[in-house]
């Protein structure tokens, strides 16, 4: 079978599909245009994809040779899975492997968050830091205080775990859907959409991402959280409105933001937020740790190479 490897993955991944009986497709040129991807996809049984290339109805209907899908992420947020199933196409994603990853970024970027960092970082880096003074540069600290996980799975375990034992944090959550193990090992408590905004000192979202959660953190959200709340990003960048996030940080109605994911990516350089001293922005590095992507190129070619041998794939999401 013809599989179409659009970006190289880490070693440990390229191993397994060169030991393999596959075929393997690799670009020649450096960057696709979008008509050059879509055209080595037509050629391919599978599509092992690094990215967010768009996989929708127009994909599927341009592509009908391509029979099965592996997604170099966890997030599936990219593929239309109605549209998978209707052409009868598997898709196999990488769960688990950068559950600690993520959420270590997300931490991070609340610690940053909280005392100013990177802020405080350029002004070494700018020769302005001045002499000591007793009330520059104060930060907040997060010891006792609640944090709320919007989307309780994987990653949001993970930050509720580190916040829990470091901070001694309060973690109260919402989901579609229960968490009973977090509940019974972490404390963890379901609330309300409105009671997670309103009560969160820090409001970290983990949740998968559908379009209709398009801008759901905007001005009216933001202006019912906490003045002193620090809102955290590692799942997706729609979830936010930024020219509201910008106003609501501005206005004093949250303290700020962290953000690994923005709307759009990658940010524009002249994004307000970014001149922010309570704002963190990331790269979307969430889970860019060498750990962490051997384990997606591990779980990404299992996912190829047991359709191949027609088996399931070890990691669906259809
Ligand atoms: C994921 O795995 O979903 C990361 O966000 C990288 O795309």
């Amino acid at each position: 079978m013809k599989v179409f490897l659009n970006i190289r993955i880490p070693e440990v991944g390229m191993q397994l599909l060169k030991q393999s009986d596959i075929e393997l497709i690799f670009p020649k040129e450096e960057t696709l245009t979008h008509e050059k991807w879509l055209s080595y996809c037509q050629q391919c049984d599978i599509i092992l994809n690094v990215g967010h290339n768009a996989f929708d109805k127009t994909f599927f209907e341009a592509c009908p040779n391509v029979k099965a899908i592996s997604l170099f992420s966890v997030g599936f947020d990219h593929v239309d899975v109605i549209s998978a199933n209707q052409h009868g196409v598997k898709v196999g994603n990488t769960p688990d492997v950068l559950s600690r990853a993520t959420s270590d970024t997300a931490f991070l970027l609340m610690q940053s968050v909280a005392r100013r960092a990177m802020f405080n970082f350029e002004t070494v880096k700018n020769g302005s830091w001045g002499s000591f003074n007793p009330i520059n540069n104060l930060g907040q600290e997060l010891y006792g205080k609640t944090l709320g996980i919007f989307g309780l799975g994987r990653i949001g375990y993970e930050m509720a775990k580190k916040c829990r034992y470091a901070f001694d944090m309060n973690i109260i959550y919402h989901n579609r859907k229960g968490n009973p193990i977090a509940e019974k090992e972490l404390g963890a408590q379901y609330v309300s959409f409105e009671e997670l905004i309103e009560m969160s000192d820090v409001l970290s979202v983990h949740a998968n991402y559908t379009s209709d959660q398009q801008n759901m953190f905007n001005k009216e959200v933001f202006e019912r959280m906490k003045p002193n709340a620090i809102f955290i990003n590692t799942a997706r960048g729609g979830f936010q409105d930024e020219t509201d996030l910008y106003e609501a940080i501005t206005k004093g109605k949250i303290w700020g933001a962290g953000l690994d994911v923005t709307n759009p990516e990658p940010m524009k350089k002249s994004s307000p937020l970014l001149n922010l001293p309570t704002v963190c922005v990331l790269p979307h590095i969430g889970s860019a740790t060498i750990d962490a992507r051997n384990g997606m190129a591990k779980r990404a070619v299992e996912n190829v190479l047991a359709f191949v041998k027609g088996l399931e794939m070890p990691y669906p999401i259809n």
